[in-house]
């Protein structure tokens, strides 16, 4: 493989590094680019473009390969749990049995809020979204734990464990009483014998003098949700996490802005934009077949379908797919309208040029809407779902960021097309 590549440009004859990383991905350096030719490059979208190095998570998305530190995630999924998946994304290791119990042990100690926490929670307006409520919890943390927010250009990690285990263990509990408060509910309490999961469904869904305990089909269920949303190197939340943790922001600051980022439709928003697609179209009197029309002539979006990586599938939907048919049968669920629907959509996409072409294959967002609608998750808590899953990614990216010595801030170019120079007239 050359070293380098070769540009003509005007006059010039220019040689670029390349980059190889550790699964063979290429890239042309231009970091020196502009200094050595005035040129810029251009790539909308950033399809194109490598915004760093990082050691967390690798994916070919023209193969359906998905690897967090090297682990292969359907030997993840098979094997481990979220929380040591979580422990696996940020520290870089699978966590030994000791590692396991203090992790978890710190998680516990901080799952719970302080009362003024609380009160803040509970100032918002019944119709707030949880995912409103859950941006500005995560950035007010800062304010309950000042010594673990400080931001600083050359990052202070002495307190990285901490602010860590707060991220992931609040952000659970956030979620919760965002739901519980906006339904005007009693708020409910951790406990230390529940795991990672059974806390959040008992904080959701336990009412006074009656828990709610989960099967273990559905806590299972839950946990494998999350530990498919852990990580997934740099899309568009996890790169605004980086783009906040270059200009020097701590972790709750940052970590508020992926969830900022991931509530788009688009991106994280797409599971409950599939719920609400797939009722739309219900609601319609539509079996799936006139949407699908529709999204051919550019009229509508298929919710949960397409991906900027993924060309042949999404590892992760083939997973969650496989757990959701064991979930629905625990749940006695056999025949429901929207699954029916979601079955013709996926069968058409699958099957119709249109889709084929343009590499259009159910994401994680298709079956993970599905799952959470069976698991009686409200469709209003289905992104913050995927915000407690991806908190450990974002954490771990956060943290490359921070302990990076030669880290500089984010600051991409542009081309301007704008107003050429011209006078304010004397008289505006
Ligand atoms: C996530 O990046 C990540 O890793 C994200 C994520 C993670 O774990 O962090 O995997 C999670 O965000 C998954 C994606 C969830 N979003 C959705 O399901 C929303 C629906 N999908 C899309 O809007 C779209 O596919 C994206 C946003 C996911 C990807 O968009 P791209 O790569 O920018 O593709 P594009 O918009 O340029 O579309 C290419 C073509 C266009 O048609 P033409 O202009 O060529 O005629 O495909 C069409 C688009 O109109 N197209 C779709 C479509 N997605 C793309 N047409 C119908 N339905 C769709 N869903």
């Amino acid at each position: 493989m050359p070293k380098t590549a070769s540009l003509k440009i005007d006059d010039q004859e220019l040689e670029l590094p390349i980059i190889v990383g550790s699964e063979g991905e290429k890239a042309v350096d231009v970091r020196k680019l502009r200094a050595s030719t005035g040129y810029i490059t251009f790539d909308e979208g950033f399809g194109n473009t490598g915004s760093c190095q990082s050691e967390i998570t690798f994916i070919n998305g023209e193969e359906g390969i998905l690897r967090y530190r090297g682990y292969p995630i359907e030997q993840l999924a098979d094997k481990s749990n979220f929380i040591d998946v979580a422990y696996l994304v940020i520290y870089g290791e699978l966590p030994t049995a000791d590692q396991r119990s203090a992790f978890s042990a710190r998680l516990s100690a901080e799952s719970d809020l302080t009362e003024d926490m609380v009160r803040f929670i509970s100032g918002f307006p019944k119709s707030t979204h949880p995912m409103s409520v859950l941006a500005a919890s995560m950035n007010g943390l800062g304010a309950y734990y000042p010594h673990l927010a400080t931001n600083n250009h050359k990052h202070d990690l002495g307190h990285f464990d901490d602010a860590a285990a707060i991220a992931m263990a609040k952000v659970r509990t956030i979620a919760a009483h965002s739901y519980r408060v906006t339904r005007g509910l009693p708020l409910n309490s951790p406990r230390a014998e529940y795991g990672y999961a059974e806390t959040f469904l008992h904080l959701m869904f336990s009412e006074p003098g009656q828990d709610y305990v989960p099967t273990p089909e559905v806590a299972s269920a839950i946990n494998l949700f999350l530990l498919l949303h852990a990580e997934h190197e740099q899309n568009c939340s996890t790169s605004t996490v980086r783009m906040v943790a270059s200009a020097g922001a701590n972790l709750f600051a940052s970590a508020s802005a992926g969830v900022s980022a991931l509530w788009g439709p688009l991106h994280g928003g797409a599971n409950q934009a599939v719920l609400e697609m797939l009722t739309a179209i219900h609601e319609a009197g539509d079996d799936g077949s006139k949407f699908i029309e529709a999204a051919k002539n550019g009229e509508a979006r298929l919710m949960g379908f397409g991906h900027r990586v993924y060309k042949n599938h999404d590892p992760r939907a083939k997973i969650i797919k496989g757990s959701f048919d064991k979930a629905l049968e625990s749940l006695g669920i056999i025949d429901d309208p929207l699954l029916d629907i979601a079955r013709n959509l996926e069968a058409a996409a699958l099957s119709d040029d249109y889709f084929i072409s343009r590499k259009l294959y159910p994401n994680v967002d298709f079956y993970s809407g599905l799952i959470m609608n069976a698991l009686k998750i409200p469709v209003d808590m289905f992104t913050v779902m995927f915000a407690i899953g991806r908190m450990p990614g974002w954490v771990a990216q956060w943290h490359e960021v921070a302990a990076n010595p030669k880290s500089k801030i984010n600051r991409p170019r542009q081309i301007y097309v704008g107003p050429t120079p011209r006078d304010v007239p004397d008289s505006v």
